[in-house]
């Protein structure tokens, strides 16, 4: 076992440039938790929001004036290298996936997480390295167009966003269940739309969105480019319009339209529900990926020392799916 943990630190809100490495002693775990070996985690747009301390709101929770808690990442992929006495679920030697949810330091060589954390067996049949964003797109996904959503076989589904990693997961599960696709993308990334399943592919740099005569059951917007009053006229009656991206316009219309009924917008932080159920959603996104129905969407790779680099290349708004770190 290595004696020290490598990990990245994040003192003050910023840029990627204030991500700092560390080194620290390897931790013990308490009674009920599970010391892993972190073999791939994952760098997101949330990571990203952390980091930078945006929106400002956010800090209420993060920390007003510096992080509250200093490590980055959250979804990871690895083994269990130790557990406490009182920890049941899991024995030195297993192979584990999920998320370090509001405590963070996933993007590390190691990390100890509760035994009641959102931590999955990982299958043989599944690398490190699709099993460390199962948490970010397909797990947000799944909860956004299947629970909020309830999007089943035959309805029309407008994914906007489709091929980054909320959105690349968003077209498969929604091709899973039998919907009829449509997904948007800029020029570069139409055939990966058709390719990820969707039926119909939008340049959203040569048409708007906001008129036509297509009538979408739900609207998944899943990077906060639209809003509830400018894709209104675009939902069939009693149609939901999701987003993953809370602001204050999207607060009111969904606080609104709860109230008037009808056609509603709908937002939710998938990552604050209770583990339990997140574990859940899981199994169902395990299930979907051992049919064969959706594959993780990875765009690029970097070893754990080049986290700058990566935050770096997830903060350009045009990252194709998920990027990790090894
Ligand atoms: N509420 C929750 O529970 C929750 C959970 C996870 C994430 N989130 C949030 O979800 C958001 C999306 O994250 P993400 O990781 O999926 O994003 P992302 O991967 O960074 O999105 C990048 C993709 O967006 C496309 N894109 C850029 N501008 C576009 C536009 N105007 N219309 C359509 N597509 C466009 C790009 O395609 P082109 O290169 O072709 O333009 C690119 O492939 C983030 O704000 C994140 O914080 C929320």
């Amino acid at each position: 076992m290595a004696a020290t943990l490598s990990a990245w630190r994040i003192d003050r809100y910023g840029p990627p440039e204030v991500l700092r490495p560390e080194t620290a002693p390897l931790p013990t775990p308490g009674p009920r938790e599970i010391l892993i070996r972190i073999r791939a985690s994952a760098v997101t747009r949330a990571d990203g929001m952390m980091r930078a301390g945006r929106p400002r709101f956010a800090r209420l929770f993060l920390g007003l004036g510096r992080p509250r808690q200093n490590r980055s990442g959250t979804g990871l992929s690895g083994e269990v290298i130790a557990v406490g006495a009182e920890v049941t679920r899991f024995a030195p030697g297993d192979a584990v996936f999920g998320e370090a949810g509001m405590r963070f330091g996933a993007n590390a060589s190691h990390i100890c997480l509760e035994d009641g954390s959102v931590l999955m067996p990982k299958p043989d049949w599944l690398s490190h390295q699709d099993a460390a964003v199962l948490c970010d797109g397909p797990l947000t996904s799944w909860h956004f167009l299947r629970e909020l959503g309830g999007l089943h076989a035959g309805q029309r589904v407008l994914i906007l966003g489709g091929a980054g990693s909320l959105g690349s997961a968003a077209v498969q599960i929604a091709r899973a269940a039998g919907a009829e696709v449509t997904a948007t993308a800029g020029p570069r990334n139409q055939g990966l739309l058709l390719e990820l399943g969707a039926d119909h592919a939008i340049d959203y740099t040569s048409r708007s969105l906001e008129t036509g005569a297509a009538r979408y059951d739900v609207i998944f917007d899943t990077l906060g480019v639209s809003s509830f009053r400018a894709m209104k006229d675009q939902l069939a009656e009693g149609g939901r319009y999701l987003c993953p991206v809370l602001s204050l316009p999207l607060l009111a219309a969904s606080l609104w339209s709860r109230v008037v009924g009808g056609k509603r917008a709908l937002f939710a932080a998938a990552g604050l529900l209770p583990p339990e159920v997140l574990r859940g959603y899981l199994g169902q996104v395990l299930g979907l990926l051992e049919e064969g129905a959706l594959v993780p969407l990875l765009d690029r790779v970097y070893p754990l020392s080049d986290l700058v680099e990566a935050h770096r290349h997830m903060e350009t708004g045009h990252k194709r799916g998920n990027v990790v770190v090894v």
